[in-house]
């Protein structure tokens, strides 16, 4: 649990040293009124109980959402430069106490320890482009002269800029509870917005630990808050309060429920995909096949970036099956502790569903290139070839290392599965013909095409966002940014026309 002054950093979010994590409103951390706590299970270990959180009461969100809205004010005035400061300061704290954060991403998503040092690292690195990016974004505005429009003389000036757009509530998933978490906060708050943060069950202490650090950096009371509770519980309440002025929610079929609630406010979500990889048959085949692997089990395939579905020309796919499959026999599966590279799914519903989806499949016709096999949460990597468009597994996302193959004989026939699939999150093709290549992408309803990659999110000041069912808005750090602001226009009306034409 990290050296002495770690554990000094961190002992006020939790009660006691082995007692349920707090709430924290105002800068304080809290207790709830409720008595009542949730748990987060360790899917490692049987869904053993991992840690235990507070279950905030309505009343206690109307609080935390008060003390927001009554901070914002303040902290929007706070200048520019000083927020980006406030916002370096917690990026050097996560650092420097990232790993009791990092051991809770491998006890409660199983993320692998070296990945979860990672994802405090990337997210650190975010915090700090975000600071120095908002700098430059928020700092500067625009002056139009009124001339430019038909029919207008130069008597108007009008100065445009940036505003907040007030509270921010952020709701991240499991699989990025750290990393999701401040690619919503880091940009809601150089903005001069405040936020109010409902962290996942599964990875709740790893994003209450990230909180403390902004706590700790000095952000003002009541600038950033972070409210404990089951989705399914508090979930509606948080989602249609009065006082949210924008919404930044990623995760699953939940977000499309909360955007047909959500009101009069800005939207940002992020949610599930389908993404296809398209081999072609001029592609390299090593490199299509590394990248399926990397693409398709990296983090059990639990990233909505994941490959979900390859489309692969008839022509070449014995060969790059058999390049994939020699890939998959040595992939590691065990433990998160041990860096395996295949861990457990995050729950023992998420692990039923994968495998329905497999016996839907198999019953179906399907090819397993591998044995099924599973011990609890854990399954074994598994490429199901032959995959047809009766099959559930064609359209769904199982969300674990399970990645089915369907056989095509033409670009059109390829470009049919990726667009007829609700989502549309990204997709990639692998072609040595970069006019072929330009030609699928302009084709493929996907936010994002990658051109002999695989799918990702990264770099994070990236444009990342999906259509359809894939979500609303787009993140990335710049993009981000302009969606917890709003413009405001203040216009300089001249008693004459600065100058008339001779
Ligand atoms: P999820 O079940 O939709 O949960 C996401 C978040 O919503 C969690 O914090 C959850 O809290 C909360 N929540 C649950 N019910 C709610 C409600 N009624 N109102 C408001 N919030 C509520 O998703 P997940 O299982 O964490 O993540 C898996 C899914 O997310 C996959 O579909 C994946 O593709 C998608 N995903 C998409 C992206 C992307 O960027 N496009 C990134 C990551 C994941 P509780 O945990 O307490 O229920
Ligand atoms: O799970 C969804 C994340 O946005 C994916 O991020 O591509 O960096 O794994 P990633």
């Amino acid at each position: 649990m990290g050296d002495t002054s770690t554990r000094a950093f961190y002992e006020e979010i939790r009660d006691g040293s082995a007692g349920a994590f707090k709430y924290a409103v105002n800068g304080t951390w809290r207790t709830s009124a409720s008595g009542s706590t949730c748990d987060a299970l360790n899917p490692s270990r049987g869904n053993a109980r991992s840690s235990s959180f507070q279950a905030c009461t309505t009343q206690e969100v109307d609080e935390v959402f008060t003390a927001a809205k009554n901070a914002q004010r303040g902290w929007a005035k706070t200048p520019l430069h000083a927020r980006a400061k406030l916002l370096h300061e917690a990026a050097r704290l996560m650092r420097a106490h990232a790993e009791p954060m990092a051991l809770a991403l491998t006890n409660e998503v199983a993320k692998g320890a070296k990945d979860a040092r990672v994802e405090v690292e990337r997210s650190a690195d975010l915090i700090e482009y975000t600071a120095e990016e908002g700098v430059r974004l928020l700092g500067e505005g625009k002056l139009l002269m009124s001339d430019s429009f038909p029919g207008n003389s130069r008597n108007k000036l009008c100065l445009a800029s940036k505003v907040p757009v007030g509270v921010v509530l952020c709701i991240p998933p499991f699989n990025y509870p750290v990393n999701l978490c401040v690619s919503k906060i880091a940009p809601a708050l150089i903005a001069g917005n405040t936020v109010v943060v409902k962290p996942p069950t599964q990875g709740c202490t790893a994003t209450l630990h990230m909180m403390q650090c902004f706590i700790k950096a000095g952000f003002p009371p009541g600038t950033v808050n972070a409210l404990t509770g089951r989705g399914g519980e508090i979930g509606d309440y948080l989602t249609t309060h009065p006082e949210v002025n924008a919404i930044s929610f990623t995760g699953g079929e939940t977000g499309i429920r909360v955007a047909q609630k959500a009101g009069m406010v800005a939207l940002q979500t992020e949610l599930g995909g389908k993404d296809a990889c398209i081999v072609l048959p001029d592609a390299d085949l090593d490199l299509a096949a590394k990248s399926i692997v990397k693409g398709g089990f990296s983090y059990s395939g639990q990233r909505c970036t994941a490959v979900k579905l390859v489309a692969v020309f008839e022509e070449v796919a014995d060969e790059l099956l058999s390049k994939v499959n020699a890939q998959i026999a040595q992939l590691s599966v065990g433990l998160p502790e041990d860096n395996a590279n295949i861990t457990a799914v995050v729950s023992k519903s998420s692990a039923d569903f994968i495998e329905s989806l497999v016996q839907d499949a198999e019953s179906k016709g399907a090819k397993l290139c591998q044995e099924w096999r599973r011990e609890e949460n854990l399954i074994w990597p598994l490429l199901i070839d032959n995959v047809t468009h009766d099959m559930k597994l064609c359209w769904e996302e199982p969300f674990g290392p399970v990645l089915p193959v369907v056989r095509v004989k033409s670009e059109d026939e390829a470009l049919e599965l990726v667009n007829k699939s609700r989502f549309g999150l990204q997709g990639c093709v692998f072609t040595k013909d970069i006019d072929r290549a330009i030609r699928m992408s302009d084709a493929m309803e996907t936010g994002t095409v990658q051109i002999n990659g695989p799918p990702a999110r990264g770099p994070d000041h990236f444009p990342f966002q999906g259509v359809k069912d894939s979500g609303i808005g787009s993140q990335g750090i710049t993009n981000s940014i302009n969606v917890m602001t709003k413009v405001k226009s203040t216009v300089i009306n001249l008693a004459q026309p600065s100058y008339t034409m001779a």
